[in-house]
């Protein structure tokens, strides 16, 4: 599975997104991920269904809509009516994990479980044949920017071990603080999707530090898994 880059327009100008999309497309962008934030389930606010409804009419690339939110199971047909191709919902936010994921399926998207840091991979066991993608968090989720947690690298590693001991290809995305430095290293262990925020657009040339970030994802890890 070649590896995709998810440039997280969080990072971006809000007032110029139109802009900030088509700079990653022609960077070779896979996706544009979209992080909902509902002040509750994270502490931070940030966009809803129509800004995605906006981005969608002007993107050529999938919408990777990255829900944390509260209760998402109520949300889901308005992310899917707004144009979502992926719909993540947060493991810690949702008791019925398999109906929602089951409910985002019939919605025909592709559904993904996201984790926090500190949440283990056994908290996937029950669904691990059901999800279509799996988000891991390397930063607490909330705001960009952030330092990314080394043990990540680890988790993709044990997540790879999970889905595969259950027969699911699933590729696993990674968020929050991939950068030129940790590329190489996580898709070692196993990561196929690169989301990243300020690495590319807090970088002068989102478009160059696009291609740079998937140039990264070629070099081998320096360490070799223990
Ligand atoms: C954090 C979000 C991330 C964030 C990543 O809660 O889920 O998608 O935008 O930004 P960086 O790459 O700057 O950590
Ligand atoms: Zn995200």
């Amino acid at each position: 599975m070649s590896v995709q880059i998810a440039p997280s327009i969080l990072s971006a100008d809000f007032a110029e997104l139109g802009r900030a999309v088509h700079a990653v497309e022609q960077g070779g962008a896979d996706a544009i991920h979209v992080d909902v934030m509902d002040g509750h389930f994270v502490p931070n606010l940030s966009i809803g269904p129509p800004v995605i409804s906006s981005i969608k009419r002007t993107a050529r690339v999938p919408l990777d809509v990255h829900l944390m939110i509260e209760d998402p199971y109520r949300h889901l047909e308005a992310f899917a009516k707004a144009g979502a191709n992926t719909l993540s919902i947060h493991v810690e936010a949702q008791p019925n994990l398999s109906q929602a994921l089951t409910s985002i399926k019939k919605l025909g998207l592709l559904a993904g479980a996201a984790l926090n840091p500190s949440t283990p991979v056994t908290a996937l066991e029950t669904v691990a044949s059901e999800v279509d993608v799996v988000l891991v968090m390397s930063v607490n989720p909330g705001f960009g920017g952030q330092r990314f947690i080394p043990s990540s690298i680890e988790k993709v590693r044990a997540m790879r071990v999970l889905l595969e001991s259950v027969g699911n290809p699933a590729p696993i995305s990674v968020d929050g603080g991939v950068d030129l430095s940790n590329a190489g290293e996580l898709v070692a262990a196993g990561a196929n999707i690169l989301v990243a925020g300020s690495a590319i657009f807090g970088q002068d040339d989102p478009t160059k530090a696009t291609r740079a970030l998937r140039a990264a994802t070629n070099v081998r890890a320096i360490r070799e898994p223990k």
